[in-house]
């Protein structure tokens, strides 16, 4: 199938690095799909792509590929036709993306980086590629510290003047790279074979200089997903509906759902903005939410209490617990009574009753914490009651 030129049909999504910045979250579950309010992330970007006109998403997988397969398959429940290009090496993200090129038809093609929650509009992305003529558009987004970004400073006429990444120094607000391009297929001819190459490093700075790469700038919503911050963070947003997302359809005007097959005891609160999944049970005069994801079969003892927080499938919460900014991957047990502010736990963790972990302390998969056994004090900010 032949495309015009500025309105791609086709994605190549990148979703071969390790995500090691998001363990213990991603210890045993690739990034892209790492449940996102009992979604695998990247389901959200084929969301996006469908809703604009994208048929076919390839994609780029190294790292765990197996795992991504297993979960999206030939993409037939999300809308798309899904293929596969998986690397034996990380080839970096040009090379990455040059990989799917037998896969790859004619015509422009968007390329996502894996680990992106935006709901930005792909069409208007498209329609500027079009109208400018240029190699490659890249979705701009400001932010306030673009230090661990792509720095992307843009002439008048929307040109890229200059693409550096990761700048060390920098001070202030600033466009960058969001991750999401069109480039049409002249760019695959740019990028060595079978080597590490990357897109921002080896070929950006190129076509900016050969004034071929124009900027796309959107106030939108942008979240890279990509540490246990703003993993929770991005559920916090869908869930208060700031960016656009099928589960804030589900939610509605009441920031709310409850599965028809959760059990709230009496006399439990469930506090919107909160989604409680399938078959999750919640115990007498626990308090869920406000901004909670309780994931499917989850346990909630009574009397405890979890906010603004991330409880995956299967979590079982004891008694009188005290659960607030953590992230508890499935499979991982809290004890009576024990407090976590800003903690992780991987998956399996055991931690028994009693306990107290605060501060952002992450705990690996498969840890036992015995009863009694961790009395983490932290400043809390004025907080009462931890
Ligand atoms: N297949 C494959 N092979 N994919 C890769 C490889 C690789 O060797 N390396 C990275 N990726 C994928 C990652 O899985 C991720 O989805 C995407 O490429 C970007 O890699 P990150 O490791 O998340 O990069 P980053 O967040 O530090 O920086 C990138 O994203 C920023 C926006 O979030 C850059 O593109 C920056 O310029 C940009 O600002
Ligand atoms: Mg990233």
């Amino acid at each position: 199938m032949t495309a015009e030129r500025g309105i791609p049909r086709q994605a190549v999504i990148l979703v071969g690095g390790e995500g090691t910045r998001l363990r213990p979250v991603t210890s045993r579950v690739p990034k892209p799909v790492a449940p996102v309010v009992e979604r695998p992330f990247v389901a959200y970007i084929l969301d996006n792509l469908a809703r604009h006109g994208v048929e076919r998403a390839i994609f780029s997988t190294g790292f765990l590929a197996d795992a991504i397969e297993a979960v999206i398959g030939d993409g037939s429940g999300y809308g798309l036709e899904v293929s596969y290009a998986v690397e034996a090496e990380p080839l970096g993200t040009a090379g990455a993306i040059a990989n799917c090129d037998g896969l790859l038809d004619d015509g422009p093609f968007y390329v996502f980086n894996g680990d992106v929650l935006s709901d930005v509009d792909l069409s208007a992305l498209a329609a500027t590629h079009a109208a400018k003529g240029g190699m490659g558009t890249i979705f701009l987004t400001p932010v306030e510290d673009p230090r661990r970004y792509g720095l992307v400073e843009l002439r008048e006429d929307g040109a890229v003047a200059s693409f550096l990444e990761k700048p060390g120094e920098w001070e202030g607000t600033a466009l960058i790279n969001a991750g999401v391009y069109v480039l049409e297929p002249e760019v695959l001819e740019m990028i060595p074979r079978g080597r590490l190459f990357s897109i921002e490093r080896g070929v950006f700075p190129k076509l900016a200089a050969a004034g071929s790469l124009y900027g796309y700038v959107d106030h939108g919503y942008w979240r890279d997903i990509g540490t246990p911050d703003s993993y929770l963070q991005a559920h916090f947003d869908i869930l208060e509906r700031q960016v656009d997302t099928s589960v804030g359809d589900v939610l509605g005007e009441q920031y709310l759902y409850v599965a028809p097959t959760a059990e709230v005891t009496p006399g439990a609160r469930i506090v919107p903005p909160c989604y409680v999944a399938d078959g999750a049970r919640v115990g007498a005069g626990a308090r869920i939410g406000p901004l909670a994801v309780l994931g499917a079969g989850a346990v909630v003892g009574e009397g405890a209490t979890v906010v603004e927080a991330v409880i995956q499938a299967g979590v079982i919460i004891g008694a009188h617990a005290q659960v607030e900014g953590s992230i508890l991957v499935q499979g991982s047990s809290v004890g009576a009574g024990t407090q976590l502010s800003g903690a992780v736990l991987g998956e399996g963790c055991v931690v028994g009753a009693g306990n107290r972990l605060a501060g952002g302390i992450c705990v690996y998969p498969d840890t036992e914490l015995p009863d009694n056994s961790i009395q983490f004090y932290e400043q809390l900010r004025g907080r009462e009651g931890i």
